[in-house]
């Protein structure tokens, strides 16, 4: 994908953020063929009207764009924030005065004095029979509605509010991959509605390229190639694809029970301490129990959504019985032994004074790591020099 610059501060982020994102969504409409002719080069506002109200719009700006703008709601399943639009799922379709045709409002780039609307009783006829026919080719639950997941269901919430037309089911012979063995991902192919958040997620935003959609028609399905099992493919174990999945399709080996259902989870926002980027986590804890791991929303916090397989899944050793939770300090019968803060920072100083002691500031050398603070960090360097003089101090990720 075009991108506008790298990241400097967080103003210039977010500016760059939303530059990319109108310009994956002009690139989208170019690929899928939605052509338009942009008469507006100087990037002025321009207005349009939505739902007969009279709004403001930008050069590049989607139906999706201008409505969350000004917070009217339209129902979405293949589209993600990070990803240029597909047009898949075919829910948001609006109406376009002078289209024959409803529209995705995902994917339609608004032009000046542009007539869209979300709401009406074609839109309503096309959402009832769109929904149902999902729900004639996916897992039903007693109440015919699509199954509650580990990872929430959007399909399901949207089928409650239409009725239900009792459609035959779809057979549709869609391919798992019951040999895969790694340890995060699972793949069920009967809740897949081939929305390709996942797979334009691992190429656009992870760059990997581990899944595609294969086959075609009724067998229409999502496989590594050969079938192989995640870990033998280049995929990086993110868990970004069950992060996107709308309907839990592909959810957690880890944490596969139904946590809306069990209910009694706090979520508890965390920052990440396998590295020093910083991302923030959503640790959901219960019974004082971390139980399962998310990121926070797309644009809400730095990792904008993502994370990596450490962040997300390796979290087992929070409460690991082999886990040190208090200082030890060696004792001269050569066993560790517990001792307070207090004594083991005493002991460390002292053990460090008598080096400088005998042997001169420079026989010291201080070590930091990038999964401390920029703070930290920068106190283990005045440690070095201003405590102990010398500028022996090395920080890991220098190497
Ligand atoms: S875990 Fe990440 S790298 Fe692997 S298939 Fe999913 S998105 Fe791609
Ligand atoms: S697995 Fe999930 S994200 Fe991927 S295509 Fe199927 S429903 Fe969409
Ligand atoms: S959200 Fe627009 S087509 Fe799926």
């Amino acid at each position: 994908m075009r991108q506008f610059g790298t990241v400097t501060s967080v103003k210039t982020a977010n500016k760059i953020k939303t530059m990319n994102k109108i310009d994956s969504k002009v690139r989208a409409n170019e690929i899928i063929g939605t052509k338009q002719i942009f008469e507006n080069p100087m990037n002025e506002s321009f207005s349009i009207k939505l739902n007969g109200q009279t709004v403001e719009a930008f050069p590049g700006e989607t139906v999706f764009q201008v409505a969350d703008r000004t917070e009217v709601k339209i129902p979405s399943l293949c589209h993600d924030d990070r990803l240029a639009p597909a047009g898949a799922c075919r829910v948001c379709l609006v109406e376009v005065a002078g289209q024959r045709r409803l529209q995705p409002g995902c994917a339609w780039v608004v032009t000046p004095d542009m007539e869209i609307t979300t709401e009406s009783d074609r839109i309503e006829k096309h959402r009832t029979i769109l929904y149902n026919l999902y729900m004639a080719d996916h897992e039903l639950d007693d109440a015919g509605l699509p199954i509650e997941t580990g990872n929430g269901n959007e399909l399901r919430e949207l089928c409650k509010t239409v009725a239900p037309m009792g459609l035959e089911p779809v057979s549709a012979p869609r391919a798992a991959r019951p040999g895969d063995d790694n340890p995060y991902i699972q793949f069920n192919p009967e809740l897949c509605i081939l929305c390709a958040r996942c797979t334009r997620y691992c190429d656009e935003v992870e760059a990997v390229n581990a899944i595609t959609l294969s086959h075609r028609g009724a067998e229409t399905t999502i496989e590594t190639a050969g079938q192989r099992s995640l870990i033998d493919t280049t995929c990086e174990l993110c868990g970004g694809c069950i992060d996107t999945c709308p309907t839990g399709a592909l959810i957690e080996k880890k944490a596969p029970v139904n946590l809306v259902q069990l209910g009694g989870t706090e979520a508890v926002r965390s920052t990440c301490n396998f590295c020093g980027v910083g991302c923030q986590l959503d640790l959901h804890v219960q019974n004082d129990k971390v139980v399962k791991i998310t990121s926070p929303e797309p644009g809400e916090t730095l990792n904008d959504g993502n994370l990596c397989v450490k962040g997300r899944f390796a979290y087992d050793f929070v409460h690991h019985p082999d886990r040190i939770t208090e200082p030890l300090i060696r004792g001269t019968d050569g066993l560790l032994h517990p001792a307070t803060w207090q004594e083991a920072i005493s002991a460390t100083a002292e053990g460090l004074m008598k080096v400088r002691d005998q042997h001169g500031a420079d026989a010291l050398g201080f070590v930091s790591s990038s999964r401390c603070t920029g703070e930290e960090n920068y106190l283990m360097q005045k440690l070095s020099r201003a405590a102990f003089r010398t500028n022996n101090i090395h920080q890991c990720a220098a190497t």
